[in-house]
């Protein structure tokens, strides 16, 4: 959607404080031992008390309040009881959100423990730096390719390449809008960035894949490999003065 007036402003701003509010939170509620749906029932405590909705569980029946993904899983995890995080591990939140008709989106890849960090805190701050690069860019004008250039400047200048097939995306009354905004420069992707319009952005930096595959329980998508892919999601404004982030 592009915004056009105050209401609409507000909406995507209070949605989008929710979900970022739910991603500190379970951020500082994960230890080692931890199950994924523990955790997701963490969230699930947030949503109900505000009486928000979980947007792909909503929208696409999705069998989760987030999406909870774990070491070689990118994106879309299924929280399960099976699952037990531990020191070393890296984990990807994502969580969306509907709430009187607006969306928002946002993730984060984090680590567990010093073990996580050696193994992980690089991966995971050049995935920060790319989003952020990304969004930089997101200024009324401004081609929309210029946010999958520097998301993929970005992430190549730190050592890690980006994967092609999973992309940010319009978002504001639906949870996943027109334009796709990919990891990378299309060079026939001719749009412009217009007043108003809401973007999620997502990086998904990987130390080896470039592309993301789905795996039997036909939701987690997965490295194929033994490389890793972290990510960050920013929903965010498009102004003429730069970008506004609704998530932070
Ligand atoms: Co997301
Ligand atoms: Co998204």
């Amino acid at each position: 959607m592009s915004i056009s007036n105050e209401n609409e402003f507000k909406g995507i701003m209070k949605v989008g404080q929710f979900v970022a509010k739910v991603r500190k939170a379970m951020m500082l509620y994960v230890e080692s031992g931890m199950t994924t749906w523990e955790l997701d029932q963490y969230a699930r405590t947030f949503f109900e008390n505000e009486s928000v909705d979980s947007a792909p569980n909503k929208d696409y029946k999705f069998p989760g309040m987030t999406c909870i993904s774990l070491n070689h899983e990118i994106a879309h995890g299924i929280p399960s009881q099976d699952k037990i995080m531990h020191n070393g591990d890296l984990i990807n939140i994502d969580i969306s959100a509907h709430l009187n008709g607006f969306y928002a989106d946002t993730g984060i890849s984090f680590y567990i423990g010093e073990e996580g960090g050696v193994k992980f805190a690089n991966l995971c701050e050049a995935a920060v730096q790319s989003t952020l690069a990304g969004i930089k860019q997101a200024r009324t004008g401004n081609p929309l390719r210029w946010i999958g250039r520097s998301i993929n400047h970005t992430a190549r200048g730190k050592g890690f390449k980006v994967i092609k097939n999973l992309a940010g995306h319009g978002t504001g009354r639906k949870l996943h809008e027109e334009p796709q905004v990919l990891n990378y420069e299309d060079k026939s992707e001719r749009r412009v960035l217009n007043e108003g319009l809401v973007l999620a952005v997502e990086s998904f930096v990987s130390n080896g894949s470039e592309y993301a595959y789905e795996s039997s329980d036909n939701w987690t998508l997965i490295t194929g490999d033994k490389s890793f892919a972290a990510q960050m999601e920013h929903t965010i404004i498009v102004t003429r003065k730069g970008p506004l982030i609704a998530t932070l």
